[in-house]
């Protein structure tokens, strides 16, 4: 008889937002008079900007043509995305990175899940609490973690760093010493960022110590702060201790084309091993590569009518994070977030616990966010609000939230 891999058994629950759009379909079946407003999952609304269409129509065009069509797309993408990225992403901002430690790929939430295969399941995990829950529930499906403590509420032979409105949601660094470290910065779900002294800090500890960081950087583009990094390679020593993924999806509205990358440097060796060859093997094997049309389109990110097209439809967003954040303050709501991050954190008011605070919400107001405590124990009583809606009904949902 054959057998399942059972670290799926350990895992709780359904996956979070898969829990969060049962649960407000339901409603709206029950209600189908009421206007509910999706402020849960992060998920842009906004079209994409028209450099990004004529884009894609070219490369659709040249896919219908035998001189110019395109099949498989070259194991680490193409060298003129790659290039781009590179240049704009990195040596722009005094980083060294080359074209060929990116690898492209169709989105960072798959190679967030994905990265962890190239490590030995003996490898202690860190992962900030709460936490973009894809990072814990992939190091549990590889057997990674212990089981679920339903007492303590969290897995066992995991380091969990409490993030906390004590620390301004940014991880002390752990005493038990980790192998692997997931950070994400800008944050999600908190919305909080990470001072390029800090986030130096993190990269000593792990160069010190032979950890390895895996740094989630989908959400720099929403960063309006000096000091804070849009990339971990500012930091000194990262090349040899930190792996970097990014989202075409928050930057410039991809989360249905999909499309994604991976920095691993040259530099980072285990022995004398090589982390970039052993991605290399993993992605030539597992991954055919994005369409070349999404590809075309990424480029196009980069040409300056992009960047400026983009710019646009960021502040669009980062105008809507700031209008959340204001008026649920003075509602006297506590808030956090939404100045460096598409995301609001609000803790539920009147000692609610989150799925309370997420019922209420809905039932009332007809709003759906996303309940802290799906994000992890420490996210308990807080709340999470995307500011990826459209304006209009962005100001809709928080003039009912404070009518309530
Ligand atoms: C979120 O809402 O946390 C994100 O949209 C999820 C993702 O990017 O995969």
């Amino acid at each position: 008889m054959f057998k399942i891999n059972d670290n799926y058994l350990r895992l709780q629950g359904s996956y979070l937002f898969s829990t969060v759009a049962k649960k407000t379909n339901a409603f709206m079946e029950k209600n189908p008079d009421r206007k509910v407003i999706r402020l849960g999952i992060g998920d842009v609304t906004q079209p994409l900007a028209p450099v990004i269409i004529d884009t894609l129509h070219k490369a659709v065009e040249e896919m219908g043509h035998a001189e110019t069509f395109r099949g498989y797309a070259p194991d680490l993408g193409y060298e003129f995305l790659r290039k781009a990225i590179a240049e704009n992403d990195y040596r722009s901002r005094g980083c060294e990175i080359t074209a060929d430690e990116i690898f492209v790929s169709d989105g960072a939430k798959s190679d967030s899940g994905n990265i962890q295969e190239i490590f030995s399941t003996d490898n202690t995990i860190a992962v900030c609490d709460p936490v973009y829950t894809v990072y814990l529930d992939t190091n549990v499906m590889a057997g990674r973690t212990g089981e679920f403590d339903t007492a303590a509420g969290c897995f066992k032979n995991v380091i969990y760093m409490p993030c906390l409105a004590e620390n301004n949601f940014v991880p002390e660094l752990p005493g038990q010493v980790p192998d692997m470290i997931y950070l994400c910065f800008p944050n999600n779900p908190t919305g909080a960022a990470i001072t390029k002294e800090r986030l130096q800090e993190w990269v000593d500890y792990a160069n010190k110590n032979g950890s390895v960081i895996i740094y989630d950087a989908a959400y720099e583009a929403y960063i309006t702060e000096e000091d804070v990094p849009h990339s971990i390679y500012e930091c000194k020593g990262a090349r040899t201790c930190a792996i970097e993924l990014h989202s075409f999806s928050k930057n410039a509205g991809f989360t249905g084309l999909r499309l994604g990358y991976t920095v691993v440097p040259k530099d980072l060796m285990c022995g004398d091993v090589s982390l970039h060859s052993l991605w290399a093997r993993r992605h030539g094997t597992k991954f055919n590569g994005a369409p070349y049309i999404v590809q075309r389109a990424g480029e196009a990110v980069y040409s300056e009518e992009g960047k400026k097209q983009l710019q646009e439809q960021v502040a669009y967003y980062q105008k809507n994070a700031k209008y959340i954040f204001e008026h649920l303050k003075s509602a006297g709501y506590e808030v956090y977030g939404g100045v460096n991050a598409p995301y609001i954190w609000l803790k539920a008011p009147n000692g609610m616990t989150s799925w309370e605070f997420f019922d209420f919400l809905l039932e009332k107001a007809n709003v759906v966010g996303t309940p802290g405590s799906g994000f992890g124990k420490c996210g308990e009583n807080y709340f999470r609000l995307t500011a990826f809606g459209s304006f209009e009904n962005t100001v809709e949902a928080i003039k009912r939230i404070e009518a309530l």
